[in-house]
């Protein structure tokens, strides 16, 4: 070993010169024949064997040159030198000019079919408690609920904290049992087990990115990560052409790919969630409070960016959300949760112009008063939010209702569904005053 770092210590000494004119002569010569020019910007290298050819070969022909004995008897080890050396130049250039704009693997759905149909969904958590720890009662976080999600739609599901939003979204996802009711995407039912190719078509972005982005990954492997469990991707070249895309996608840059969740905004982050979402080319994207964790001027930048993206390709979403500035913004329809069950459900526009169920209008009034804060809505209406556990009888709103149609029968009865005009409905024991 002595006597090789003598060897390399003397060619540097002695014809330091000569090697790196020789080095950069090959690696310069031998790239520019895989230089493949674009519209957008240069590539090189096309296919990944090209990489280990220049590799190979520029070490090979490094025999051909009339060099001092020292060189030839060292053949194997400088051929070694330079082909580690070119190939660690290669790929770097290589991952770092990589087009994108070849990237065509986002599909386009079509629109107006139907994704999603929820019917009459029931999802009830037990309570558990006393001294053995037994099951003392259930919290019906989701109380009999149906609605339907068609490809280009977005489903708005409006309602205060804890009426049982998330738990819709997970028993969509298969991460809840459902009580009772039906779930079926694109007309097959989803059961307990829930297939992988599902997991494909469904994905969820939650309101809290720090808590869904691993930091010790960096942006590269957070978005690869899907590429590879669930579409099977592995060679590196493919899935950092695909994230590259992706991540064009939600407006990030190229140099975002290889650093860390901390290094980035909280707008950033939730892009990062979006693109790892969009991954899978899914057909149903669920939004958990997307913009919530966010600041106002980022908000509305997301909201746009999800826009774009749904009249590009299609995708269905269910936008949970408690801020109605949002939900009027981004939605086609609007269903009103309260205490488990859906109260109102109609176009954006309905709901905006005709609100009818005693609790949209008492959300709507609040509206004016908390969206310049964006305070949480449940200060402004009227009493607390009745527990789960031991709901209201007849309607679980009447405590809280103010509305001049309400009545004792309110008390008992259960509300029924009620046609306000075409596709808007509400849920009320008593009929809206004309
Ligand atoms: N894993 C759970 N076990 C028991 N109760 C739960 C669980 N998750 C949620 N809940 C209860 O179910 C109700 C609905 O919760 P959630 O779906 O998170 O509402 P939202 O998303 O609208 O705030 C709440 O009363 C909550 O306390
Ligand atoms: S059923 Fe009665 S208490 Fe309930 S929302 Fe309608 S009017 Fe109000
Ligand atoms: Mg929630």
């Amino acid at each position: 070993m002595i006597f090789q770092y003598n060897y390399i210590f003397n060619i540097f000494d002695l014809n330091v010169f000569i090697i790196v004119f020789l080095l950069l002569f090959w690696i310069g010569f031998f790239l520019s024949f895989f230089i493949i020019k674009s519209d957008a910007r240069s590539q090189l290298v096309r296919v990944k064997v090209h990489l280990y050819f220049i590799s190979s070969i520029s070490g090979i022909l490094f025999i051909f040159f009339p060099l001092p004995e020292i060189f030839l008897t060292n053949f194997w080890l400088i051929y070694l030198l330079i082909r580690i050396i070119t190939s660690f130049a290669v790929r770097y250039i290589r991952f770092n000019v990589l087009r994108v704009d070849k990237f065509g693997q986002m599909k386009t759905l079509e629109r107006g079919k139907n994704l999603l149909d929820v019917k009459d969904l029931k999802v009830f958590y037990p309570l558990i408690g006393g001294m053995f720890r037994r099951q003392i009662g259930v919290i019906k976080a989701v109380n009999g609920i149906s609605f339907e999600i068609n490809s280009g739609q977005t489903l708005g599901l409006v309602g205060e904290s804890g009426c049982g939003k998330t738990t819709v979204a997970l028993s969509i996802l298969g991460l809840v049992k459902k009580t009772d009711g039906n779930i079926r995407f694109q007309d097959r039912a989803i059961h307990r087990k829930y297939p992988s190719n599902l997991r494909q078509k469904i994905q969820i972005v939650y309101q809290d990115p720090d808590a869904s982005l691993n930091p010790r990954l960096k942006v590269f492997e957070i978005i690869a990560e899907p590429l590879k469990n669930l579409l099977g991707i592995t060679k590196k070249d493919e899935l950092r052409k695909r994230v590259l895309g992706l991540m064009k996608e939600v407006a990030l840059k190229r140099e975002h790919m290889d650093r860390y969740p901390h290094e980035f905004s909280g707008g950033q982050k939730q892009r990062i969630v979006i693109a790892r979402a969009l991954a899978t080319n899914p057909e149903l994207i669920i939004l958990d409070e997307p913009t919530s964790a966010l600041d106002v001027s980022v908000q509305a930048q997301i909201l746009n960016l999800l826009k774009r993206l749904q009249k590009n390709y299609g995708y269905g979403y269910l936008f949970i959300t408690h801020n109605l500035a949002a939900v009027n913004h981004i939605a086609d329809r609007i269903a009103v949760m309260y205490l488990g069950q859906i109260v109102e459900i109609g176009d954006t526009e309905q709901i905006f112009s005709k609100p009818t169920h005693p609790y949209t209008r008492a959300l709507l009034a609040s509206r004016s008063e908390v969206d310049m804060k964006n305070r949480d809505i449940k200060f402004i209406i009227r009493g607390e939010v009745p527990s789960p556990i031991t709901p209201p009888t007849g309607c679980t709103f009447h405590p809280r209702c103010s509305s001049d149609v309400r009545t004792k029968e309110c008390e008992f009865d259960l509300p029924h569904k009620i046609k306000i005009e075409e596709d808007h409905y509400i849920w009320c024991v008593n009929p809206p005053k004309q």
